[in-house]
């Protein structure tokens, strides 16, 4: 029985609105405070405007009130679905290169793990900036 990050990441991919790609994606984030933020992909007809699962789960965190991913998992199908390099980036902004990135199927079941900074070396972070 998958863990109950892995379970929000696989119910909010089955509520993606993927009509143009049919690729499904959830997000499920897990804040230093404990709370639970989900997203999904939601495509448009004018096709980049769409926006990946991570966004909009990050969004709904930031919306929250919370500004550290203590978790997260993306539920893809078969195959681990590795957040895009936009979304490496955008994790980034709310996480460091220990952040375990926890790829898993359509029903939560575990596929791959990856740290950020194994997706996203020598990044660029907002530390950089201070
Ligand atoms: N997609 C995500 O939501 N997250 C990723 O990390 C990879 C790709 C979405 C975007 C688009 O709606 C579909 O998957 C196909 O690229």
């Amino acid at each position: 029985m998958p863990d109950a990050l892995a379970r929000a990441a696989a119910a909010a991919r089955r509520r993606a609105y993927a009509p143009y790609s049919r690729f499904l994606v959830g997000a499920a984030l897990r804040a230093e405070d404990g709370s639970v933020h989900v997203g999904c992909n939601v495509e448009n007809a004018a096709y980049p405007q769409g926006t990946c699962a991570e966004a909009g789960a990050i969004a709904a965190m930031v919306a929250a009130g919370q500004r550290r991913i203590a978790e997260a998992v993306i539920a893809g199908g078969d195959a681990p679905c590795p957040p895009c390099g936009g979304c490496r980036q955008k994790l980034r902004e709310f996480a460091g290169p220990d952040l375990e990135i926890r790829m898993v199927d359509a029903d939560g079941r575990p596929l791959l793990v990856r740290t950020l900074g194994e997706l996203l070396p020598d990044s660029f972070g907002p530390e950089l900036l201070a």
